[in-house]
């Protein structure tokens, strides 16, 4: 780390459902945690919806990031990680002064991903939300066998709704390597190619109001596990009608509950795996099996990305670094986000006068 660095520039939240642009101290790293200088941060839908739900003033917005490690914590050990060491990694942004949305940021050791050469810092951060939430839908909550497991193919089908998705994507390639024969998905069409390569057999338009019942006409009634990488709006309602008459469990990433008799839902929630308790809006307390399942699905990625084995979705670079989030925000709030990640380059935010920086 730049001895010199003791501020830094960030996003941050104004209390009042906006964020403005500030220097603020350059925070200090646990034992458990490192210091990351952010290279490129990765927007997701929670940064925005964060910053409207959860009005306090003052925290550092935005969870996903690709950086290099500036200062490690006193009890991180050599083998885990080092200074120098580039990585992608995830925090809770928005709820404390640290976020990815800044020059600097904190993250605790075990959810960091180390990053092959050939892999860009533009391409890797979009990687730890996808690939951990993905891990979670298909392994905790449909126990399916692990790609490292898959000896044999998986006979059946499983519904990833909404495989256009950061997650979908990860989804589907996930479900491919475990031997699922059968993946059936949605998207818009102009993205049914895009996601067959990816791994889905059957592909559905999810505008159209009768793609449930498709669904479940096309798999005769048999359907019992689903992922919902949208959870919300109309998709409780079009999942559960997917799946057969006698029930089923569905993998959520925002809660939910079906209305449909004997269907189970399962929530994943990317922030359990940090290992600090957090109110979101409900409290969580530490979970050190989920702290573990994290760290072994980042260590799993890192294999998985050194030897090319996931396909990463392309990436919109917002102009004008941190400044640009604001544009980044309205962007997805209106729906114009259609399979790429938005990203913003640190180094690309320019020099402010801090008097008047609210975005
Ligand atoms: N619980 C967790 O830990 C967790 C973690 C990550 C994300 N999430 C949540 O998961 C959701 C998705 O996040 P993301 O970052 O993966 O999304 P994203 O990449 O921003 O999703 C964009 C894509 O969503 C697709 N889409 C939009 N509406 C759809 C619908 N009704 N049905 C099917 N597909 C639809 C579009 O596909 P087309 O381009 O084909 O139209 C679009 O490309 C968000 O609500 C987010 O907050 C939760």
């Amino acid at each position: 780390m730049d001895s010199e660095a003791k501020t830094m520039t960030a996003v941050l939240t104004t209390g009042s459902g906006g964020i403005e642009l500030r220097r603020i101290a350059v925070p200090q790293p646990g034992p458990e945690q490192v210091l990351v200088k952010v290279i490129v941060a990765a927007q997701n839908p929670t940064d925005w919806k964060t910053v409207i739900n959860f009005k306090r003033k003052g925290n550092v917005v935005g969870c996903e990031f690709a950086g290099v490690v500036a200062l490690v914590g006193e009890n991180v050990k050599a083998e885990e990680v080092q200074v120098g060491q580039r990585v992608t990694g995830c925090v809770h942004g928005s709820i404390k002064p640290n976020g990815a949305f800044a020059e600097y940021l904190v993250a605790p050791s075990h959810l960091l991903i180390k990053l092959p050469d050939h892999l860009s810092f533009e391409q890797a951060a979009q990687v730890t939300i996808a690939s951990t939430t993905a891990y979670c839908c298909l392994y905790q909550a449909l126990s399916l066998p692990l790609p490292s497991d898959s000896t044999t193919p998986v006979t059946g089908s499983l519904l990833i709704w909404g495989g256009n998705t950061s997650v979908g994507r990860l989804t589907i390639q996930l479900a491919k390597m475990s031997g699922l024969q059968r993946i059936i998905s949605t998207s818009s069409p102009q993205n049914f190619d895009s996601l067959r390569k990816l791994g889905a057999t059957d592909v559905f338009d999810y505008r159209d109001p009768l793609a449930g019942e498709k669904i479940h006409l096309c798999t005769s009634g048999s359907l019992c596990m689903a992922v919902d990488c949208i959870s919300e709006g109309t998709t409780p309602y079009q999942v559960s009608t997917a799946l057969s008459a006698a029930g089923g469990t569905i993998a959520t990433v925002n809660p939910y509950v079906s209305r449909k008799n004997g269907i189970e839902t399962i929530l994943t929630l990317v922030y359990t795996m940090l290992g600090n308790a957090f109110e979101f809006p409900i409290v969580y307390e530490p979970d050190p099996r989920q702290v573990e399942i994290g760290k072994r699905i980042c260590q799993t990625v890192a294999v998985l990305l050194a030897g090319q084995q996931i396909q990463l979705g392309p990436v919109k670079i917002i102009p004008r670094g941190l400044v640009g989030v604001a544009e980044g925000f309205e962007f997805m709030k209106r729906g114009a986000v259609t399979g790429e990640k938005i990203v913003y380059r640190i180094a690309d935010t320019p020099a402010l006068d801090f008097i008047d920086a609210v975005l």
